[in-house]
């Protein structure tokens, strides 16, 4: 399967879907990436790995409806059997999901519904939680609200800062989207309702 990779920032997500797509039997191979700054560390990764990538900033739109077609039709042109949001800061609109809708997932450093949104670690921190970690879902068209198709817990440390535990996250993150997107690419995703099914069996 083909994948497109939204990013914003380092793309130690997107690393780890580079490093899979090398093994033949993964299933699917990251044919783009697509970032919304040029100042993204995933576009270096993508150039590093030969992958195509493109930049749709916002400030190059008059506004957010007119950036969300363009970010759909610079997807659309890398014909994309999936799109997986990794660590993608803005919200993906009526124009993109329309193309792209029900074959777009997300990954977010909490465990949905808690602590949606774009400071998902600090917000379970300060909340003093014992348990956080990370969920891969499809995306909707709310903030963090689309059907769960994985999760994974993570430990809270008592000394714990922001980037302590939001690194122990990412390690668990990576592996879940790799595992679960390699399971998407060979077997598919079929969304019924809240129900995120991949390929014939139950998530
Ligand atoms: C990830 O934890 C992602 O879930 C969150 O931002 C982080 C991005 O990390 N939205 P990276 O750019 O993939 O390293």
């Amino acid at each position: 399967a083909r994948l497109v990779v939204l990013a914003s920032g380092g793309g130690s997500n997107l690393a780890a879907l580079l490093a899979a797509h090398d093994d033949a039997g993964y299933g699917a191979r990251v044919v783009a990436v697509v970032t919304d700054t040029p100042q993204a560390g995933a576009l270096e990764l993508a150039r590093d790995a030969g992958v195509a990538s493109a930049v749709v900033e916002p400030r190059s739109f008059a506004d957010r409806g007119e950036w969300d077609v363009a970010l759909a039709e610079t997807v659309s042109v890398f014909h994309a059997d999936y799109v997986v949001s990794a660590g993608f800061m803005r919200i993906l609109g009526p124009a993109f999901l329309a193309r792209f809708g029900g074959r777009t997932v997300n990954t977010h450093p909490a465990l949905l519904p808690a602590f949606p949104g774009a400071h998902g670690v600090r917000d379970a921190l300060a909340y003093r939680v014992r348990v956080t970690g990370c969920t891969l879902h499809v995306v909707d068209a709310g903030v963090d609200t689309g059907p769960i198709i994985a999760q994974v817990a993570v430990p809270v440390e008592p000394d714990d800062d922001e980037a302590t535990l939001h690194e122990r996250i990412k390690t668990q993150e990576r592996r879940l989207l790799v595992e679960w997107v390699g399971r998407i690419a060979r077997g598919g995703l079929h969304v019924d309702g809240r129900d995120a099914v991949v390929g014939s069996d139950r998530t």
